[in-house]
């Protein structure tokens, strides 16, 4: 499946769909949401009247203006989530490649003003995902974000993300197993790292949640967006209510559920990993 950017119009049609059912529409994928010419408009069609869907993003942060930063705070976005994972800009850039952390935290800083000049009631938060080159600096983000007075929330990294998200977990760990922190706690895989630690019995993404691509295709969680031939249908194309009551999302209920079923999705795959 090819990247791209969600167009306004597409995007405002998907809103009036969801809008007599979403309680929440987390505006971010894998791309930088900010970097949408759009993407302040977007939240202002979703949360304020007469969709008033809660809203959320998360976003690096790298390049955004003051226009950006007065319209993120005056839009009604419920919380922005502000991705850094490093306190000094060697740590940072090693999986933020071509970031740059000075410009991060002076933007962070002209979002917290604005805040109050706003009197905005979007939370901010500081997102730290623990790796093995920045798990020594958690402690030293923690006083930061405090002296910034937003709250630090501490993520766990994964590697089967993307297109490896059904590669089995141990054939990945040559490769990107050294980015995995020592720190037992912040382990998202069992100690002889070949599969997820999981929390969970039950996915119920399925049932509670959908996520729609800049180019319409459904898929049943954020995990998996790639290929074309794991969507649950497309939404400019069908009713949404067909893809939702559709042959592949039920057969993903049943399967989740460990029931008989006939067709095959990507759900099938998922849960055997
Ligand atoms: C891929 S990012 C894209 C949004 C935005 N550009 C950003 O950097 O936050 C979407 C979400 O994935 C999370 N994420 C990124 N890399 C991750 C990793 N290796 N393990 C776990 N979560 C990760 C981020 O914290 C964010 O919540
Ligand atoms: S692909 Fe996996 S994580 Fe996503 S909804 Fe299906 S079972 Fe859940």
């Amino acid at each position: 499946m090819e990247y791209g950017l969600f167009k306004l119009d597409k995007y405002l049609k998907v809103v009036d769909i969801f809008s007599k059912w979403a309680q929440t529409v987390q505006l971010f994928s894998w791309g930088e949401p900010i970097l949408n010419k759009s993407f302040v408009e977007m939240i202002r069609y979703t949360s304020q009247k007469p969709h008033k869907i809660r809203t959320i993003t998360t976003v690096n942060l790298n390049a955004t203006n003051d226009e950006q930063i007065k319209g993120l705070l005056t839009s009604n976005l419920d919380a922005l989530h502000v991705s850094i994972d490093g306190v000094t800009q060697e740590v940072y850039e090693k999986y933020r490649v071509g970031g740059n952390l000075e410009t991060v935290l002076n933007n962070l800083k002209k979002l917290i003003a604005a805040k109050k000049l706003y009197k905005s009631s979007t939370k901010i938060q500081w997102d730290f995902i623990v790796m093995k080159q920045n798990e020594h600096q958690i402690e030293e983000a923690k006083k930061m974000a405090s002296d910034f007075g937003v709250p630090l929330q501490i993520f766990s990294a994964a590697i089967h993300l993307k297109k490896d998200t059904f590669v089995p977990i141990k054939e990945l760990m040559d490769t990107y197993g050294e980015w995995l922190p020592d720190d037992p706690r912040y382990q998202t895989y069992t100690e002889d790292r070949t599969k997820l630690k999981r929390t969970m019995k039950l996915c119920k993404s399925p049932w509670l949640e959908t996520m729609v691509n800049w180019n319409g295709d459904v898929f049943p969680c954020s995990s998996v967006h790639i290929e074309e031939k794991d969507r649950m249908g497309n939404i400019f194309e069908q009713d949404f209510e067909d893809i939702w009551n559709g042959q592949k999302y039920v057969a993903a209920r049943k399967e989740l559920l460990g029931k008989p079923n006939s067709v095959n999705t990507i759900c099938h795959t998922c849960r055997k990993k």
